[in-house]
């Protein structure tokens, strides 16, 4: 499948997943919703609540509040229950992308209704930078900036379209990026719009 650089290290591969995978996707992600119900998550220190709402699946969650900050952990914030396993079409798409021995410990899942957005970041709340990040879009587009390692790096803005894969690895695994914008009913996938990503990563340090 074809893949094109949009910085060093960080690859898009249009159309990676089909209308029937996004579809099998999409009913994974709302049978893991179900038992790990999207949530507002907080800054740290302000308590700002973020404009996406967030759920996880695998062995860790990302998550983030006012006392404690950005961290990974095994338990949904709310419920206390563990996270849903991570769903085969993602751990699929893990083993085809990222180039990695093992799976994939921790799935990150955004909602973007249709006004949210996320800030120019770096995913560095991992012990191990060696593992790529894999990125899977579904439903609305959304515009995604990428750059370099440094906040001052320039950055260039792409539209991701559902069924979209981005991988952030090697040189790009600590690349600054986030989404400027929603591109509101863009995609007939989800029924009431919006934009979900789902973020892949490994947690800990290989032994
Ligand atoms: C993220 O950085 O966690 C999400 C990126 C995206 O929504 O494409
Ligand atoms: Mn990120």
């Amino acid at each position: 499948m074809a893949t094109i650089a949009l910085a060093p290290g960080v690859t898009l591969t249009p159309g990676y997943l089909d209308r029937a995978a996004q579809e099998e996707l999409f009913c994974a992600v709302c049978t893991v919703i179900t038992e790990a119900p999207l949530y507002l998550s907080r800054m740290p220190r302000t308590g700002k609540p973020l404009s996406v709402r967030m759920s996880n699946c695998g062995p860790l969650g990302w998550v983030t509040d006012e006392a404690h900050g950005y961290r990974y952990q095994a338990t949904h914030p709310e419920s206390g229950r563990p996270w849903p396993p991570i769903p085969n079409v993602l751990l699929r798409a893990w083993r085809e992308l990222g180039g990695y021995a093992l799976p994939p410990e921790a799935c990150l899942i955004n909602f973007y209704a249709p006004d949210a957005r996320m800030g120019l970041h770096q995913d560095k709340d991992e012990q191990d930078f060696a593992a790529p990040v894999v990125s899977l879009s579904l439903g609305d587009t959304a515009l995604f900036r990428v750059g370099g390692s440094k906040r001052s790096d320039p950055t260039r803005s792409v539209r991701l379209v559902s069924g979209d894969a981005v991988v952030l690895g090697g040189q790009g695994r600590l690349a600054f990026h986030g989404v400027d914008r929603i591109l509101p009913g863009t995609s007939t996938l989800l029924p009431e719009g919006g934009r979900i990503n789902l973020t892949l990563r490994r947690v800990t340090r290989p032994n």
